[in-house]
């Protein structure tokens, strides 16, 4: 049987699930009903779903938990995530509490500019090139004014644009760069419809330069689209204790805490290795947020570790020092966030988990996310210079293994009882699994 289709965008939903179960799972007769069980029993609400994007046969659930008690700014919120890894939220939480008794969490916006580019051919002379730009850049503003004039009415649209020469990195190669200022929203769909409208100016009104020569008035556009590269779009968050004060009810002083956490932040600073793990750990919370208030979490991780390497070599995007008996501990990230358009005002869980943190601004919504990633690094960090990251991490995977082996709820009683004080690993769980059903 062919494996290919043409046409498939046409079909019914069920014929879709009928082509697919007929021709990939043909061996698993719960295959359908599967898929069938992840449907909303609300029409309205499935059809929602099935039109955000093309080909829906069914939804993906992710778990949309919540962690309480962060202090941010004075203010306290709940925070939103939906994320599969188990100790995620519950390390969240966990952080928040730590410095909810400690003054909690600081954050600024530093910078809310974006970047757009129309990459371009010219093939002639520079200098005139320059004066074309300047000759025409008011009228790429004025034919853009039917995308930007709302926008503009809010305090936002076009910041400037720069005409920048790249013929060193390829023959010919220039581009119009643009920065822009979308508030609350993320922008894309405005940036790049302006972007089309300044390439279309900008080409066709090249024909009519007299100054260019044949060739130079044929200006090739190769594509407009704006840049998830956002090193100004910027956002700064921080803790900060006196070093006494980060003992806890164990043995470790908060001096020799201090010492080996500031290490273990260095180390992620030199280390690139390290540093993509520890990075991994600030997006673990930074994702959860973004995914479960509707932004794009592809652009967010891409623009991230594009910063996280600005300077030739990957490092770390926390950082820790004493200063004066002082424990500080920050992140300065860059995060294209958006409360308004895309996803936040359709999706009834997105809706509601921005209702659940006050309906926050865009830049509100920044300072929020950056500290779900300094309190998810933290956590990590902790752990990983103390007891080691395994101990919490198996404890909330326990459950996880629990499922696999089908355990009753009385089993998973006893055994979540039991494994209080023993150590979780996946022999361990499934040997006393076995006892207990002896
Ligand atoms: C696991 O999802 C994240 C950690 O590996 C992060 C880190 O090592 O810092 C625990």
């Amino acid at each position: 049987m062919s494996k290919t289709i043409s046409g498939f965008s046409k079909l019914s939903k069920s014929e879709k699930i009928d082509w697919i179960v007929n021709t990939y799972i043909f061996n698993n007769e719960n295959a359908k009903d599967i898929l069938k069980q992840y449907w909303n029993s609300n029409k309205q609400l499935q059809q929602l779903h099935d039109e955000f994007i093309e080909n829906t046969i069914t939804n993906y659930y992710l778990p949309f938990g919540v962690a309480p008690n962060f202090l941010i700014n004075g203010k306290t919120y709940t925070i939103p995530m939906a994320i599969e890894e188990s100790s995620v939220v519950a390390a969240a939480s966990k952080a928040a509490k730590f410095w909810l008794d400690r003054g909690g969490f600081k954050a600024e916006v530093i910078s809310t500019k974006k970047i757009g580019q129309v990459h371009f051919k010219y093939n002639g002379n520079p200098e005139l090139l320059k004066t074309y730009f300047s000759y025409i850049k008011p009228k790429l503003i004025k034919d853009a004014q039917p995308i930007t004039v709302n926008m503009e009415k809010r305090g936002g649209g076009i910041l400037d644009i720069e005409l920048r020469d790249k013929t060193t990195d390829i023959e010919n190669y220039y581009q119009l760069h643009v920065s822009f200022e979308t508030l609350d929203a993320m922008g894309a769909n405005f940036i790049n419809s302006c972007l089309e409208q300044f390439a279309k100016t900008f080409k066709s009104e090249a024909l009519n330069f007299e100054a260019f020569s044949t060739e130079e008035k044929h200006i090739e556009i190769i594509m407009s689209i704006l840049s998830n590269y956002v090193p100004e779009c910027l956002v700064r968050a921080e803790v900060s204790c006196a070093v006494k004060d980060l003992t806890e009810n164990n043995n470790v002083s908060g001096e020799a805490f201090a010492q080996k956490f500031i290490q273990a932040v260095n180390i992620a600073e030199v280390e690139p290795y390290r540093a993509v793990t520890h990075n991994k750990g600030i997006m673990n919370g930074i994702d959860a947020v973004v995914l479960a208030t509707g932004n794009d979490f592809r652009a967010i991780e891409a623009g991230v570790h594009a910063y996280a390497a600005r300077n030739g070599k990957y490092s770390s995007l926390s950082h820790a020092e004493i200063k004066d008996g002082i424990f500080t501990f920050w992140i300065e990230i860059p995060l294209a966030l958006g409360t308004v358009g895309g996803l936040t005002g359709l999706h009834p869980l997105v809706k509601l988990a921005l209702e659940m943190l006050g309906k926050p601004s865009a830049k509100a919504l920044m300072q929020i996310v950056a500290v779900a990633g300094l309190a998810q690094n933290f956590a990590a960090l902790r752990s990983l210079t103390t007891t080691g990251i395994q101990q919490g991490h198996m404890k909330m995977h326990l459950m996880n293994i629990l499922n696999q082996f089908g355990a009753s709820p009385s089993e998973k009683e006893n055994l979540v009882k039991h494994f209080k004080t023993e150590t979780v690993t996946h022999s361990a769980v499934v040997e006393a699994l076995e006892k207990l059903r002896r």
